[in-house]
């Protein structure tokens, strides 16, 4: 997943993809929230708000973080809404946008900064000027160069960018007595665990060539997965033995091991390891950690995507996506968008392990959030804005920047009509609608869950 989608011999995010074909939009493989509506994003700055305001309002020290940013429209909503409350306006240090795409942190900053800002490097990563604000823009590639300093108050978002992350996937399956089981030819020097009695192990599904001259016939591609594509180069074999990751990731949970003993042989399970790391780095931003020591925790992460919200785990969810069609994750790699479904509680479990001064709400469905913080209510002023303007652009994005992007953006409304049909699209509850697909999970200051966050069942702070 890692090499096909952002490695820099090229992959789906990293430059495989022509030139002049995008992967997000109608034109595109994927359309994503941000693209579809304003309102997404300009509710994503409004929760920001009200989590500056529950925070004692704090007048400088607040870092905006987005990881995956895509084409920077997210950040650009979040910004110009974030304008309309100059106290809190004020209060931004600077914007972190952890991208690992070099073209794509080029659209980022086009958006934000303008085609002509010149972009500089540095040992931290490549820095720019938001036109609007004037604050700086620091771009990296992972979020471990963004440094943490305790005294700062991370206000961090994720939109569909865990689901993007490379997992791995296990099989249960019985061992017969007396095999060597649990060693790979490439681990002898690992303890014999040569068993006396059957015993249930957990083996790797891994990726590896198709023979020769395979069909999708041969291969028994799933209906459900477009044949459009030519046949997969590649397909998914359990491993004949204990690899590595076997050992110990499907042991570094009670909810894994809940599984094996639950299921026992065929059972499955996907593990995201990357996720774990930048749940539990968020939350060390927070929270504090041993290593990162914080008197007081402040800021909020908001991870927003799709994944079951009642605790199971994953089981069989890489999918490929292209022309906005399910696909063979494993044909054409490097062309077709890869992801998988994310595990919120993993996230909550990784983040409450990496620091004590954090807690976490939800995941709650993403129409949940959405109607709490008042996406009805914002979209009917839009509609009457735009109706006020004679069918002119509605009230708001009216700077140059803006305007690009939504030449960009197919999808966005222009139309009373258009607003209505975005703003319930992205709450759709239907069956495989957004608003019961995608989640939103917050991270925030431990406060003994006396305080519940906005859209997580919470007011906003007098
Ligand atoms: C599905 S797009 C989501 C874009 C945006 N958040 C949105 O909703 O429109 C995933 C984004 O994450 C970035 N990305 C994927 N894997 C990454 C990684 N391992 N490190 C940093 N960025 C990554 C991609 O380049 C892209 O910007």
């Amino acid at each position: 997943m890692r090499m096909c989608l952002t490695s820099d011999i090229g992959g789906y995010y990293s430059g495989a993809i022509p030139e002049g074909r995008d992967q997000f939009g109608l034109k595109g493989d994927f359309v994503t929230s941000p693209e579809i509506s304003q309102v997404f994003g300009e509710l994503i700055g409004i929760w920001f708000v009200t989590e500056w305001i529950a925070q004692g309002r704090p007048s400088r020290g607040v870092e905006l973080i987005e990881v995956g940013p895509g084409r920077g429209t997210l950040m650009n909503d979040i910004l110009r809404t974030i304008q309309s409350f100059p106290a809190m306006a004020d209060s931004i240090d600077a914007i972190y946008m952890v991208e690992a795409s070099r073209e794509l942190r080029a659209t980022q900053k086009n958006l934000l900064c303008g085609d002509d800002a010149p972009m500089t490097e540095s040992k931290v990563g490549y820095h720019s000027i938001c036109r609007n604000t004037s604050l700086p823009i620091v771009w990296t590639e992972t979020i471990k160069s963004i440094p943490i300093v305790p005294e700062k108050m991370p206000f961090i978002v994720a939109h569909e960018f865990f689901d993007a992350l490379p997992i791995h996937a296990f099989e249960c399956i019985e061992v017969p007595p007396n095999q060597d089981a649990a060693r790979s030819d490439a681990d002898k020097s690992s303890p014999s665990t040569r068993t006396t009695k059957p015993t249930l192990q957990w083996r790797e599904m891994l990726v590896s060539p198709t023979p020769p001259g395979s069909t999708h016939d041969s291969l028994r591609t799933p209906p459900s997965q477009s044949r459009e594509t030519p046949p997969p180069d590649f397909q998914l074999t359990l491993a004949q033995a204990a690899t590595r990751h076997s050992m110990y990731l499907p042991e570094s949970s009670p909810r894994y091991r809940a599984i094996k003993s639950r299921t026992g042989v065929g059972a499955l399970l996907e593990v995201c390891p990357d996720a774990a790391l930048y749940a539990s780095d968020f939350a060390a931003r927070i929270g504090g950690s041993a290593q990162h020591p914080k008197a007081k925790p402040s800021g909020v992460a908001l991870i927003l995507d799709y994944g079951p919200g009642d605790g199971t785990v994953p089981t069989n969810t890489l999918r490929g996506i292209r022309r906005h069609r399910r696909v063979s994750p494993f044909a054409e790699p490097g062309l077709t968008d890869l992801s998988a479904d994310v595990d919120f509680a993993a996230i909550a479990e990784a983040s409450m392990r990496a620091s004590e001064g954090i807690e976490v709400h939800g995941p709650v469905d993403q129409a949940a959030f959405l109607e709490a913080m008042g996406i009805r209510e914002r979209a009917e002023i839009l509609i009457k804005s735009l109706a006020g303007a004679g069918g002119n652009s509605p009230d708001s994005p009216t700077d140059d920047a803006t305007a690009v992007a939504d030449d960009a953006r197919e999808q966005r409304e222009s139309a009373p009509a258009d607003i209505e049909r975005a703003w319930k699209r992205l709450i759709d509850r239907g069956p495989g609608g957004m608003g019961k697909v995608y989640k939103a999970l917050a991270i925030l200051p431990e406060n003994d869950g006396r305080r519940r966050p906005v859209g997580f069942g919470g007011a906003v702070a007098a």
